[in-house]
């Protein structure tokens, strides 16, 4: 006889379960959950305690008892009480219409035939046996007769009860459904794996395939694996509806999940309609399907349609376009990109595949090259999914022919004969040729006029992209050699336009040092390193002369950093640029660092709020930068000083609060003046 306390703990333990369960069921498979994650997992530690504390209480059905902590030695067989059948398949519309004619014929009827369309999911078919509500069995459908038993994987899929939800369901009842990986848990599974060089999987399917097979169901329970049911198998002790739909709608109550793509439809030209709208959706579901799967809604109507062979009469499966396909590898080509990245582009045997001809497909860098092994005469697994760029996926091993050709990057840019480099521990190698290179040429341009570099106003993307694209500049040099006249004559210019054009990048001549560095696009120098160097070096000079060692001794500047500068004035090309821009008239005022003045603001800290009336913001940060100022974005009890222009908001409020020095535009100015700060050509 158990105590009376321990049946009362036994009730608090069902009743903790049962509370899981239905936050479950809310979950998963309403979509609407009714308490917050962090509500979930107290209950589920209070359970976990409990039953730490009375482990003869625990429950092979209890929430916390999905993963079992000892691998099986292998699976055992388990013969299926009623047969796993496959689908015959159609692949056209007119095929489709003979399905749908043939099942008229059958059932000697004109009327249109009802139908529940599903998406055929990319996955595995399982069989799932509950006794009274429990999960005591699981199988994988083998032959369609005798398949594994793979209880202990099943038992990991959290959306999947280990108890049935609600009541009704008969006392024997087998589901059958499909297990899947949601496409985004695939990819964060291989994105780990990559990164601790492990195996990585082709697709979301073999990655489900593999985590079904593991002996170990711990290892399984890492895998994000899900599962849709979409029918029944063997039932007893109960009584289920009269259609295939309705049936699908008890599952639900009874907690599994069903697809909520599943859609009722009448008639061939219906069929056709929900097949089209799911191809366009394809792409978009989280997971993956490859067509989709037709069925007779009446189960009377099923019975009378049976079967032939393997395949029932009553459904079938509308397969889409392949998404993958095999094909010869003939050769490889290197493309850069618009940052200077070069990619390893596959020349391939023209192959049909996702809806189109594919002859070339990336094969992404260097390091994915070397992973998957890949050879020039290989037969490789072609990847295209939507608008997607086409992807080599895999090297068929067991298919390589006697002499391949290994893969090997170019030293020199295909485009430019700039030095490829590749630093170490990265995967992307790059052309160095930076402003030099006409596939990087329209991205360095754009930086070079953008507002916090060259800032050339009027000269946005759009403009930049007519220029390169109509011949008249090839590098930002050429930018200052521009003629009026040329310019009006392009397509929405006229002689107004393209006179503002030169004005303006007359007066972006003169800039700053700090300017300057940032608008020459050196990788890894931003505005805020661009000033440190300018500030520590004083001239451009310097900086061009500095070693990787005297770069670093700059606040700021790691190894990475100085790298990239040694590199990047290391590139004749590069410095022809910079010759050509100074020759334009492209100026800054230099001062050897020793020369410099201890700045009368060093070690200050300044923040600038509302608006200026006199000069910009960005003058205002130069100016006080010059003076050896920090100009910060927010007010903390670190700020000396808060510039308040025009309507200023609640840093103002906050430095009040904080007792800091607050001076408006005119003191501003003055302190600028006192500092021999001079705006434009006059004095402020
Ligand atoms: S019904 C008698 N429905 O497709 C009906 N199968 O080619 C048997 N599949 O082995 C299956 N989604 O792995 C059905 N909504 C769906 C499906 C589906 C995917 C798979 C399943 C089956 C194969 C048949």
């Amino acid at each position: 006889m158990p105590s009376a306390s321990s049946t009362a703990i036994a009730q608090q333990l069902e009743n903790l379960r049962e509370q899981l369960r239905e936050h479950n069921y809310r979950y998963y498979v309403l979509d609407n959950p009714s308490v917050p994650d962090a509500e979930y997992d107290r209950l589920f530690r209070q359970l976990q305690q409990l039953e730490q504390e009375h482990p003869d209480l625990i429950t092979h059905d209890s929430p916390t008892q999905r993963v079992g902590d000892r691998p099986l030695d292998a699976f055992s067989q388990v013969t299926h009480r009623v047969p796993m059948l496959s689908l015959d398949n159609v692949f056209n519309d007119q095929e489709l219409v003979a399905f749908d004619r043939r099942v008229r014929d059958r059932l000697k009827t004109e009327d249109e035939i009802e139908y529940v369309c599903e998406p055929k999911l990319d996955g595995l078919a399982v069989s799932v046996l509950y006794e009274n509500g429990v999960l005591v069995q699981a199988a994988t459908r083998g032959d369609g007769q005798t398949g594994e038993d793979i209880t202990q994987n099943i038992r990991t899929i959290q959306s999947l009860p280990l108890k049935l939800h609600g009541a009704g369901y008969p006392s024997t009842l087998e589901v059958r459904g499909e297990v899947f990986m949601p496409r985004a848990g695939f990819e964060e599974m291989n994105r780990r794996a990559a990164e601790k060089g492990e195996k990585i999987f082709a697709n979301p399917r073999n990655a489900a395939a593999g985590s079904l097979r593991q002996l170990d169901a711990r290892i399984t329970a890492q895998r994000p694996l899900d599962m849709y049911c979409y029918g029944v198998g063997f039932i007893a002790g109960g009584e289920l509806a009269q259609t295939h739909f309705d049936n699908l709608q008890l599952l639900k109550t009874w907690g599994l999940r069903i697809n909520a793509e599943t859609k009722l439809a009448r008639g061939a030209a219906e069929l056709q309609q929900y097949h089209d709208a799911m191809l366009a959706k394809r792409n978009q579901l989280a997971y993956e399907i490859d067509g989709i799967v037709y069925k007779v809604n009446s189960l009377t109507l099923q019975k009378e349609l049976g079967f032939v062979s393997r395949a029932p009469r009553w459904a079938t499966a509308h397969k889409f376009p392949a998404q993958e396909e095999m094909t010869e590898l003939l050769g490889v080509d290197f493309q850069v990109g618009r940052t200077g990245a070069l990619t390893p582009v596959a020349r391939l045997a023209p192959v049909f595949v996702g809806g189109v001809t594919v002859s070339n497909a990336t094969l992404h860098n260097m390091d994915e090259v070397a992973r998957m092994d890949v050879r020039v005469g290989d037969t490789v697994i072609v990847h295209r999914a939507g608008d997607v760029i086409p992807k080599v996926v895999k090297v068929v091993l067991e298919k390589r022919p006697e002499h391949t050709q290994p893969i090997h990057m170019p030293a020199h840019c295909p485009v430019c004969g700039s030095d490829i480099i590749k630093p170490e521990g990265e995967a992307v190698a790059r052309c160095s040729g930076g402003l030099y290179c006409p596939a990087q040429v329209k991205e360095a341009i754009k930086h070079f006029a953008s507002r916090k570099a060259m800032d050339v106003e009027g000269l946005g993307d759009k403009l930049v992209e007519q220029l390169v694209d109509q011949g008249l500049i090839a590098h930002v040099s050429d930018l200052y050699r521009l003629q009026v006249e040329p310019v009006a004559a392009m397509e929405r210019m006229g002689q107004k336009s393209a006179q503002n054009l030169i004005d303006a990048l007359e007066a972006s001549k003169a800039t700053t040092l700090p300017r300057f560095l940032f608008a020459l696009g050196i990788r890894d120098v931003g505005e805020a390193t661009a000033l440190t160097l300018a500030q520590h070096f004083g001239t451009l000079e310097n900086i061009r002369n500095a070693s990787e060692d005297q770069l670093q001794e700059a606040p700021d500047v790691g190894p990475i950093v100085a790298s990239r500068i040694v590199e990047f004035f290391g590139q004749p090309h590069n410095l022809e640029i910079i010759r050509a821009l100074r020759e334009a008239g492209v100026h800054w005022t230099e001062q050897e660092p020793a020369a410099r003045e201890a700045g009368a603001l060093d070690g200050k800290t300044y923040v600038l709020t509302g608006t200026l009336t006199q000069l910009t913001r960005d003058e205002a940060k130069d100016y006080l930068q010059r003076l050896g100022a920090k100009v910060a974005g927010s007010v903390s009890k670190n700020t000396d000083v808060v510039v308040a222009g025009e309507k200023a908001g609640s840093k103002l409020k906050k430095a009040d609060e904080l007792g800091i020095a607050i001076i408006d535009e005119s003191a501003f100015i003055q302190l600028l003046r006192d500092h021999g700060i001079k705006h434009g050509t006059e004095e402020i």
